[in-house]
């Protein structure tokens, strides 16, 4: 198979959408890899935190993007198992403050140009579900299909609220209300990839919706579109 032909399931949506659970949880029925891109960006901010680069020293932050040794693992029910360099960087990559710092890197145009391949390299056989802010759009534009998942802010504090309060973090739902509000704001309005439901993207609002009522719910879609194309990822 070669990498045009392997299917991709593209789920982007906002911080707190429900992306990466839903994500992950497709990809573990499916039997696909599954690419948490969000913690690509966050790998970046906390391996230029740990090695005291300058976030505004442009030169050093592509060097430490380009030599970046990334790999994502699904870990249901929590977020993935991110390996940086050989080892587990768990916890660290979590928090609100480097979320924050992800976003700034992340509206570099060329953070993202170099982000872009190694991203791509997770596409392999027999399938990838990659979740995202632009996995449809620019990533994966040939996406097998594109999923925009979507809640209200309220809806989206409450669960970071949730996840953060459970890992231990001393955080207050007005806060997170927010920064998820302000998150939102510059992940959408930057010139390069905003955040920004494709064209061809199916939209599902999961505020009233559980975890297992939206992966069913995908997992039609895509069975629906393999089948649609002929592709048989049991034969593969
Ligand atoms: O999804 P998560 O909150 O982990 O993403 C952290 C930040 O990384 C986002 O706020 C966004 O700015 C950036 N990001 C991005 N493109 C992606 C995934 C994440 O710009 N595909």
């Amino acid at each position: 198979m070669s990498g045009a032909n392997i299917p991709v399931l593209a789920v982007d949506g906002p911080s707190g959408s429900g992306k990466g659970t839903v994500g992950q949880q497709c990809a573990l029925a499916l039997g696909w890899h599954f690419l948490d891109s969000g913690a690509v960006y966050r790998a970046l901010a906390y391996l230029i935190r740990i090695n005291d680069i300058n976030i505004n020293n442009l030169e050093d932050v592509l060097d430490r993007a380009r030599h970046m040794d990334f790999e994502c693992r699904p870990a249901p029910p929590d977020a993935p198992e991110i390996w940086l360099d050989g080892r587990l960087a768990a916890a660290e990559l979590r928090g609100e403050e480097i979320g924050k710092q992800a976003s700034q890197l992340a509206a570099r145009p060329a953070v993202r140009s170099v982000l872009l391949d190694l991203q791509r390299t997770a596409r392999k056989p027999p399938g990838l579900v990659a979740d995202g802010r632009d996995m449809g759009t620019v990533v994966f534009p040939d996406a097998t299909l594109k999923i925009f998942l979507t809640a209200s802010v309220k809806e989206r504090a409450r669960r970071r609220y949730n996840q953060l309060k459970l890992k231990g973090f001393d955080v207050s739902l007005a806060g997170l209300f927010q920064a998820i509000q302000d998150r939102d704001t510059r992940d959408s309005e930057r010139n390069v990839s905003p955040l920004a439901a494709a064209e061809d993207a199916v939209t599902i609002d999961s505020s009233d919706l559980s975890i297992d009522e939206v992966v069913t719910r995908i997992l039609d879609l895509i069975n629906n579109r393999l089948a649609i194309e002929g592709i048989d990822i049991n034969g593969q």
